[in-house]
């Protein structure tokens, strides 16, 4: 699946979240920033609610944000099939995670490119979603980090050997070259390889073919 991050649409977000919306894309991926878990700032939860009040495709929200549960309670608001929030942001990963369940959410536990698989071992049951980094998160528009396929190997091995249902998504710096190298992740976000291009539908093609 794609979920196509919004982050770098910077003139004409209505229009062109009008026109992503038209696309084949499976999500929405809506990064929310609060310039202190990481140093950007997002479009403010206002701005976003009503744009995306009129779009129809399903919503993917990943909050690099320290006050998790401040925002989950802005965005639980839009119905997004997802809420992602970063184990390095919390200590009561396990509250988190029981209240974005209890909005009737699929939970998602995002981890930096530093942050090993190790030390979320405990946490793997409980997850719908576990979104591995493959760039520092705060920017659109980095280089993939080519390591970061080992630990969605290592996800994909550990959900095999233990019976477990998460799914493996992967975010930032994929495009039509390096998506061939996350093929054990069930879910790709594509930002700026889709956005910087006027033909969104297209490069959402050049991406499946490289699934297929
Ligand atoms: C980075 C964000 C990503 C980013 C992806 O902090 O979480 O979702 O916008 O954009 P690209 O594909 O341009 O790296
Ligand atoms: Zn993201």
């Amino acid at each position: 699946m794609i979920s196509t991050s919004i982050l770098s649409i910077k003139d004409n977000l209505g229009k062109n979240l009008k026109k992503l919306d038209l696309t084949s894309t499976d999500f929405m991926h809506v990064d929310v920033m609060d310039g202190i878990f990481v140093n950007n700032i997002s479009v403010a939860y206002d701005v976003y609610a009503e744009l995306l009040d009129s779009c129809n495709t399903p919503l993917d929200v990943h909050l690099m944000v320290s006050d998790v549960k401040k925002y989950i309670d802005d965005y639980r608001e839009l119905k997004p099939v997802i809420i992602t929030f970063h184990y390095e942001a919390v200590d009561n990963h396990r509250d988190v995670i029981d209240y974005i369940r209890s909005c009737g959410i699929k939970v998602g536990m995002s981890i930096k490119p530093s942050t090993k698989v190790e030390e979320i071992l405990e946490l793997l049951p409980y997850l719908d979603v576990v979104l591995v980094m493959s760039v520092e998160p705060g920017h659109g528009g980095q280089e993939f980090i080519y390591d970061s396929p080992v630990k969605i190997n290592e996800l994909d091995k550990i959900r095999k050997d233990e019976n477990y249902s998460y799914l493996i998504e992967v975010d930032g710096g994929v495009n039509d070259i390096t998506s061939k190298l996350c093929n054990n992740a069930d879910i790709l976000v594509v930002g700026s390889f889709i956005t910087s291009s006027d033909n969104y539908e297209e490069q959402i093609e050049k991406i499946r073919k490289t699934l297929d």
